[in-house]
């Protein structure tokens, strides 16, 4: 036990790559997926082919399951922070479907023998309070020793099956909500790096370990059909996947995107991440870019963790949904399937 680390340590030194910027690239995923068969069974209300944010399995005529999971490595250095923003982010994909989470069960890898067990006692204490606080529960988990310090949950939530939020429920005419800023992977690789404002830092923090239960909540309030949670693939990859689930194409107006404060900071400090190189080698023949600066691209690809909702919402209802979600900006909308997915302007 002698190689135990004594603090002060990085919880971030303990992952390869930071957050949901370790997800796999999207073309990779779709390549890896692509031989597997589909099932077809009349339960599943939505499945993989819709790159959906999480599984939908009808139990009844009135009551959905909403399955998922998610679990990566540190992407800050507080223990407790860490366990927060990767339940709120795992939370974040059942209220993308519009469900109403009910159980949580933990997943861990842990660096035993070179982390002290309290660091994964306060990571633990950091979901268990995230999930109590969406109203769920954790009912167990499963943990194995990993030199990469990795931790998430499986969600189970419940939802009307004719209440589904789902990819494929954009129609013409649409106006394009978003409900949290962007720049979380600019921001927390600048401060892997050293290079963020403690104000920076605290500005992301707060906003990744913000459940979007209120963002949910409003949408399924007002019977709207259509949201996913801007994460990994960024706000252009969860876009892509809704554009291609309805048939449409999207109008994103960059110069109205929120943006975290220390964003563009970073991207001036010349940060990059691997994982807004990888989003853009899947979107560059699927966008029509336009004349986007370069810094509006680099957020409009930046890999979020536990970003906002991106919602679908009918012309008439965007005022009363915009005044009941703090935070939520229009940023564009829903258009008939033109020659790409989705339009920069
Ligand atoms: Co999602
Ligand atoms: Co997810």
């Amino acid at each position: 036990m002698t190689d135990v680390l004594a603090p002060p340590f990085r919880l971030t030194q303990f992952a390869r790559c930071a957050g949901c910027a370790a997800k796999m690239g999207p073309a990779d995923l779709k390549r890896a997926l692509a031989p597997l068969p589909l099932r077809d069974d009349p339960a599943i209300l939505v499945g993989r082919e819709s790159f959906d944010d999480a599984g939908v399995y009808r139990l009844s005529s009135e009551l959905a399951l909403v399955q998922t999971v998610d679990f990566f490595a540190p992407i800050v250095d507080d223990p407790y922070a860490f366990g927060q923003v990767a339940a709120a982010n795992a939370l974040s994909d059942v209220y993308a479907m519009g469900g109403e989470p009910m159980t949580a069960l933990s997943i861990v890898g842990f660096p035993t023998g070179t982390l002290p067990l309290e660091v994964l006692t306060d990571i633990m204490r950091g979901g268990q309070d995230k999930v109590q606080e969406a109203g769920a529960v954790l009912i167990g988990g499963h943990t194995i020793t990993d030199e990469e310090l990795k931790f998430g949950l499986s969600v189970t939530g419940r939802v009307h099956p004719d209440r589904i939020l789902a990819n494929t429920g954009a129609v013409v005419g649409d106006v394009l909500i978003l409900t949290k800023a962007l720049g979380t992977g600019l921001v927390a690789t600048a401060v892997k790096r050293g290079a963020a404002t403690a104000a920076h830092e605290q500005a992301m923090l707060d906003s990744m370990v913000m459940l979007n239960r209120v963002a949910c909540e409003a949408a399924v309030a007002l019977r709207l059909r259509c949201a996913t949670d801007v994460t990994g693939f960024s706000l252009l990859g969860h876009a892509s996947h809704i554009a291609r689930a309805s048939g449409v194409t999207l109008r994103i107006h960059v110069s109205t995107l929120p943006v975290l404060p220390g964003a563009r900071e970073a991207l001036a400090a010349g940060i990059r991440t691997g994982g807004a190189e990888r989003n853009f080698a899947y979107l560059e023949t699927l966008v029509a870019w336009g004349s986007v600066t370069p810094e509006q691209r680099a957020l409009a690809i930046d890999p979020q963790t536990s970003g906002g909702l991106l919602v679908a919402c009918p012309a008439h209802l965007v005022a009363d949904y915009l005044s009941r979600v703090p935070g939520a900006v229009v940023v564009g909308e829903v258009t008939a399937r033109g020659e790409h997915l989705l339009v920069l302007e």
